[in-house]
């Protein structure tokens, strides 16, 4: 694959911006491999600077479940963009907005809109501590909920392939108050709400984990943990940055028949646009600044663009039921064909899948939690990802990520990254 153009942009951005990214996966450095600049998309491809195609299971980290370009929601953006792209004040559309997530998320009784999940999951701790009057909140290792102080302690995203617990620049005082515990093990969950659960403001969880590669929650531990938050009048928050939408039109609540006290969301909900929201009980959210004494707000939040892509692609969503089953034809598929190719080469690996996010993970140890996870021999994903790059797919450049497949991918798509699956697993073998 030619990358003259790619290089060339990527060796100036670094003068300019630090490791030559807004965002620190997208350098590449855990799979040693520049990364391609990205020129433009459509459907379920994506194009480089060099006039690369390539078959996009990035979609933006989430965002893209509708494929790239999709001619409704770009059609709405180009109406609304006549009207003004910001106004600093109350809109229609964000009452529409509010209104379509309610009637989808029923654990919703009242939200916020944000600009990013980050914002999402720092006011929904901030709202939970001013309405518990307690500091103390509860993350599970590998889970990520952005960058906000208080959650960057053994996070996973970007932060796994890293190798830290936490950030530099995140002072003692403020980790202090963030307990952390082993995702899915009950044992620890008994014991630490035994001891300190009446100091605990809020539990955050991802139901199904997106950030230590894909790791779904065990049912009967979220069912725990719901039962337990309520026991102690602990805030449970469940972030579905990443799954809302995305597992199912409920979420991953509705897979887990589970309702948060308060939830957070981003990605999808901005059909590609900046977005978060958080949202949840009424009595709680009703602590907000200017009805109460939790304090936030945003310049930006509830931006008419985003609110316009959002409420089009949640709208495609609801009214389309047979993208979820579309895009789990397609979720099977594609791990079917890498399971059988796993047991032909004898390649020690394993696929995590809920729906339409998947990761494989270059060990033979079933993963449930990030010391499982942590588990993958890195240097095999790294040459399982520079073979399948040059090959024609983009997937995400970490071990510790899903990559996401999107109503636009075809069946062709699948089959094509299969045989690329095959011939790069039958390379690793030769070379084993
Ligand atoms: C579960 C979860 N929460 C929060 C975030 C943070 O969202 P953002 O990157 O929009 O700040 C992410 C981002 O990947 C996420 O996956």
């Amino acid at each position: 694959m030619i990358t003259t153009n790619s290089d060339k942009l990527f060796k100036e951005s670094e003068k300019h911006i630090p490791g030559g990214v807004n965002s620190p996966v997208r350098a590449g450095k855990a799979v040693g491999v520049n990364p391609l600049i990205i020129k433009r998309a459509d459907k379920g491809h994506i194009f480089d600077e060099d006039g690369n195609e390539l078959i996009d299971f990035i979609g933006s980290y989430g965002p893209m479940i509708l494929g790239h370009n999709n001619p409704i929601v770009k059609k709405e953006i180009v109406k609304a963009l006549e009207d003004s792209l910001s106004f600093g004040a109350a809109t229609k559309k964000e009452l529409e907005m509010a209104v379509l997530i309610k009637e989808l998320l029923p654990s919703i009784e009242m939200l916020r809109m944000v600009n990013s999940g980050t914002e999402a999951t720092m006011s929904a701790i901030r709202l939970a501590r001013g309405y518990t009057k307690r500091d103390k909140i509860v993350k599970f290792v590998g889970n990520y909920h952005g960058h906000g102080d208080s959650l960057l302690v053994q996070a996973g995203s970007g932060i796994a392939t890293q190798g830290i617990s936490s950030s530099s620049g995140v002072p003692d005082s403020i980790i202090e108050n963030t307990l952390v515990l082993n995702y899915n093990d009950f044992e620890q969950l008994e014991e630490l709400f035994k001891t300190s659960g009446k100091d605990i403001a809020a539990v955050i969880v991802e139901l199904v984990s997106g950030n230590m590669g894909v790791v779904p929650g065990n049912f009967d531990f979220m069912k725990r943990l719901r039962e337990i938050t309520k026991e102690y009048g602990v805030v449970l928050i469940v972030d579905e940055v990443m799954t809302g939408f995305r597992v199912s039109i409920g979420g991953a609540q509705k897979l887990y028949k589970i309702e948060g006290d308060l939830i957070c969301l981003g990605k999808i909900i901005g059909g590609g646009m900046p977005i978060g929201a958080f949202g949840g009980k009424k009595e709680i959210m009703e602590r907000l600044s200017p009805l109460g004494d939790v304090y936030q707000a945003g310049t930006l939040s509830g931006n008419p663009i985003a609110m316009t892509a959002g409420i089009t692609t949640l709208k495609y969503l609801k009214d389309n039921p047979k993208v979820y089953l579309y895009l789990e034809e397609l979720g099977d598929r594609l791990e079917n064909g890498i399971n059988l190719l796993i047991d032909k080469y004898k390649i020690d690996a394993t696929v995590n899948r809920v729906g339409s996010m998947m990761t494989l993970f270059f060990t033979r140890t079933k993963v449930t939690n990030f010391s499982e996870a942590k588990t993958s021999d890195e240097k095999a994903f790294a040459r399982f990802y520079k073979e399948m790059l040059n090959l024609g797919l983009f997937f995400p450049p970490s071990q510790y990520e899903a990559f996401f497949l999107s109503n636009e991918h075809t069946i062709k798509d699948i089959d094509k990254t299969i045989s690329c699956v095959e011939k790069v697993f039958e390379k690793m073998n030769r070379l084993e």
